[in-house]
């Protein structure tokens, strides 16, 4: 998978050289490019920003630094899938599939649609994600407008909360989906009942976790864990994550499938 991001804080973006990202961007599974935006200016201050038009507190993105990072992206797909790095395609794994594809463009934004579990799924199925991460009252308009017409844009919120820039949310979204692909897990059965997976645990929250000593500060853990029985194991599992989901997140309990519970749940 290729990711691009364009931003003004190019060093934001660092921790995505650690850990499970940068691990996998090691291997070859991601092809991360990082892009500040000033680049693509051309005023001895490298503006990028501007008043809002009809007034108001703030600044408002420019649109033309924008609209040239993306072209000139855009373009570096369409080319003969070598992109410079020697990294092409170097693990057979699908980077040329990237360049000859369009890109995904994601916005983060407050005003998006929410960033969810599902999203994370689909987007990690896409060959070529980029970024356009934000400062102050975000990018004009007619940026979103025009590659609208062109590529898949998707404007996402991470959470009902104002951040000063769209560089943590996609410090988020990109761990959220690189740890989806393919073999950049550890252990594939990891996310497996990840709370939000799909499957028989969906829409319920993970369960609590305990590992060795069987005694900590005088707590124990529950006897059931050490039964060996596997059965009576996801059983306890399920109600847990039940519990946790009704004392945490009750709205999900609302928009689970009636069908997908026990006859005990609903007595809870
Ligand atoms: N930029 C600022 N706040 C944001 C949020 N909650 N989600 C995505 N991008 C943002």
């Amino acid at each position: 998978m290729r990711l691009d991001i364009v931003t003004i804080f190019p060093e934001y973006l660092e921790p995505l050289n650690v850990s499970l990202v940068g691990k996998a961007r090691a291997r070859g599974q991601l092809d991360v490019r990082i892009h500040d935006l000033r680049e693509w200016t051309h005023d001895r201050h490298n503006t990028v920003d501007d008043t809002p038009y009809g007034g108001g507190p703030g600044m408002v993105m420019k649109p033309e630094p924008w609209g040239e990072a993306l072209d000139s992206i855009i373009e570096s797909g369409s080319g003969s899938g070598d992109s410079g790095d020697g990294s092409a395609d170097a693990s057979g794994d699908g980077f040329d599939g990237a360049e000859a594809a369009r890109p995904v463009l994601v916005v983060p934004t407050p005003s998006g649609k929410p960033f969810t579990q599902q999203l994370a799924v689909e987007l990690s199925e896409k060959p070529w994600l980029v970024f356009t991460p934000a400062r102050y009252e975000g990018i004009d308009r007619r940026v979103i407008e025009e590659y609208g017409d062109r590529l898949d844009v998707r404007e996402v919120s991470i959470g009902d909360y104002v951040l000063a820039g769209g560089e943590a949310p996609v410090l988020v979204m990109v761990e959220a989906i690189a740890r989806l692909l393919p073999g950049v897990l550890g252990n594939a059965e990891s996310h497996r009942d990840d709370s939000f997976a799909p499957g028989a645990m969906a829409d319920l929250l993970e369960g609590p976790v305990y590992t060795k000593p069987p005694q900590w500060r005088g707590r124990g853990i529950p006897d059931v864990l050490l039964s060996g029985h596997h059965g009576k194991i996801a059983r306890w599992r399920r109600d847990e994550a039940f519990r946790r989901t009704v004392e945490n997140r009750p709205d999900l309990i609302h928009r689970a499938d009636p069908a997908a519970f026990d006859k005990k749940d609903r007595e809870t």
